[in-house]
Formats: C-alpha cells, sequence, structure tokens
C-alpha cells in the first residue's frame, strides 16, 4: 500500500508529543516534515518540546518553527493542562537538535507547491500556521490533498462552555481553513474525549520496554495528574486520533456536514457550529468523526511505539 504523506503540525503538547510518535514510525505513513506552532504554551516552548521528542527518540525528520502568534485574537496557552514547559513530566538530555532555518508556513507552501497534491495536513494544535499559509499562497489550495485536523466539539468545548481549546486560541485561522474549500476531517473532542489513557494503557505501552514506550508512560502519568484536578482518572491522548486516522480510517465513524465557527467575541467565541442534523442545508464542508473503535486503535498506537529504536 502506498505511504499516505503527510505534514504534522503540531503545538507539542503532551498527546501532540505521542502523535508525532506514531506519525513518525508507523510503517504507512512518510513524515515529510513537522511543522510547530504556539498554543499550549509559546512557541519559544514548544518548538524546543518538539525537538527533544525527536532528539530522544533519533527521528530523523526536520522541523520548522511557525507562527508564535494568534491571527487576531489576544494570545491564551494551555499550562494549566500541559505544565510551565508544555510537556510537564519527561526529563529530556540537553537540546542540540536545531529547527530548520525556513519558517514553518514557507515550509508549507513550498513542499505544496512543488508536490503532486498528494500530501496531507494534520494541524492538531491552533491552525495558525494553515492560515497564514493559505493566506500567503492561496494556490496550496489546489495541492492540499486533505486536512484531517484535531480540533472543535459537535456538544460542549474544553476551553469554554462553548470552544474546544485548538479553536478557541485562533478562530481566525479556523475560519481561513474551514472555508477554504479544501476537503477537511475534524476530530472533536465528542471523540477524542473517549481515546483515554488510564494507568492500564499507560503500564500496557511502558511494557514495550524501549525509550518510545517510557516516553509515552513519562507523559501519560503527568496529564494523568492533571487531569485528576478535574476528577478524571485518565487522559486523553487527542491529537494522536488525528494522525491514525489517515491508516485506519475504518475504525472511525463519521458523518458529513457543514461546520462553521462563531467569531463574535460573545460567550460562543471559537465554537464550531456542527450541522449534524442539516438545518442549514449548507454545503458539507467537514467530515467529522464521531466515535471510534478503541481496542483497535489502541492496538495501532501499541505497534507503532514498538516499531521505535
Ligand atoms: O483541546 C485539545 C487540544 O488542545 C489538543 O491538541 C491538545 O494538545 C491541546 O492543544
Ligand atoms: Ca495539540
Amino acid at each position: 500500500m502506498e505511504k499516505v504523506k503527510m505534514i504534522l503540525d503540531c503545538d507539542t503538547g503532551h498527546d501532540d508529543a505521542i502523535a508525532l510518535m506514531v506519525a513518525a514510525r508507523h510503517p504507512q505513513i512518510d513524515l515529510l516534515g513537522v511543522t510547530v506552532v504556539a498554543g499550549n504554551q509559546v512557541l519559544e516552548k514548544t518548538l524546543p518540546n518538539t525537538l527533544s521528542v525527536c532528539q530522544h527518540l533519533n527521528l530523523d525528520v526536520p522541523v520548522y518553527g511557525g507562527m508564535s502568534k494568534p491571527m487576531v485574537r489576544d494570545q491564551i496557552t494551555a499550562g494549566d493542562i500541559h505544565g510551565k514547559s508544555g510537556l510537564d513530566g519527561p526529563v529530556f538530555e540537553p537540546l542540540v537538535r536545531e529547527a530548520e532555518k525556513k519558517h514553518a508556513v514557507n515550509f508549507i507552501i513550498d513542499t505544496l507547491m512543488e508536490s503532486d497534491g498528494d500530501i496531507t495536513l494534520v494541524p492538531v494544535g491552533p491552525l495558525t500556521n494553515i492560515a497564514m499559509a493559505i493566506r500567503l499562497q492561496p494556490a496550496i489550495t489546489k495541492k492540499i490533498r486533505r486536512i484531517v485536523l484535531m480540533g472543535g466539539a459537535v456538544g460542549l468545548g474544553n476551553c469554554t462552555p462553548a470552544a474546544e481549546f485548538n479553536i478557541y486560541a485562533d478562530p481566525e485561522a479556523a475560519h481561513v481553513v474551514l472555508t477554504s474549500g479544501v476537503p477537511i476531517v475534524m476530530m472533536p473532542l465528542d471523540l477524542t474525549n473517549t481515546a483515554l489513557a488510564d494507568m492500564k494503557i499507560i503500564e500496557r505501552m511502558e511494557a514495550i520496554g524501549n525509550r518510545a514506550g517510557k516516553l509515552f508512560g513519562d507523559i501519560m502519568r503527568f496529564t494523568l495528574k492533571s487531569q485528576a484536578l478535574n476528577g478524571l482518572s485518565a487522559g486523553p491522548v487527542h491529537d494522536v486520533t488525528a494522525v491514525t486516522y489517515l491508516v485506519v480510517p475504518e475504525i472511525y465513524h463519521t458523518k458529513d456536514m457543514h461546520v462553521d465557527v462563531e467569531l463574535d467575541k460573545g460567550l460562543g467565541y471559537g465554537r464550531t457550529i456542527c450541522d449534524v442534523n442539516d438545518r442549514y442545508h449548507a454545503e458539507k464542508n467537514v467530515t467529522v468523526g464521531l466515535s471510534l473503535d478503541l481496542d483497535k486503535f489502541w492496538d495501532l498506537v501499541e505497534e507503532t511505539l514498538r516499531r521505535h529504536e
């Protein structure tokens, strides 16, 4: 089977790091590059976090620094969940790995424009890099095979009652992406919150016995602590569900529907409006993930982590 060519755009972040671990080693994925955006923490932290994961696991993939601020709104971060560093918990070796000199937005544009239109973008943080690339070079919308993103919610948000973090951190960027005409698959909180790593999953991955399994455990044990503050006994690996969709779409239940984002700066700011019952009879611009086979999902995560050194 031909490999899926993808670019991971992330704000590393605990679940971003696991998404990277899967994208970098799955046999059916050709990870062309990793672009980093401000989100869970400021770019000065999400970029080195991403580089540290690549260095620790000896991942030979180029990493590009991207946008450090949202397009319009004031910046927000998620230190309450991901800690001061943005990736609290694991301890990495002193960082020597460097980011590429090219800006992430230019890497996205150049790679897409030189391609045969066979590249999937997988953004799992705020959509600032993707939106800026579309605004800088609109021609890329015809060259993007598909965008498979983690973000939004059909129901309740997690940053406000209305909005999920990745969208709320840059709603205007989400608007640019949702109205771009590019085929979009969206993994909303309603699905990603079921991909929960509890102690059983953590111990299962640590039992693999390699660096990747240990890093999974260190990452998710920290997440468990911060989730416990919310009364939860497991941590959702939100971002991983966007990557695994590329290789096993058949384990997902999805529905095509119109999705838009609220830009009025009221209580609903950043909410994804998902027209599940087609009330507006508008263009069904997004394939929305509603549920997934969790046994098959965790089997795939384990199999892929086993492929690491
Ligand atoms: O709301 C979950 C999303 O916000 C995930 O991408 C997580 O990494 C944070 O960025
Ligand atoms: Ca993320």
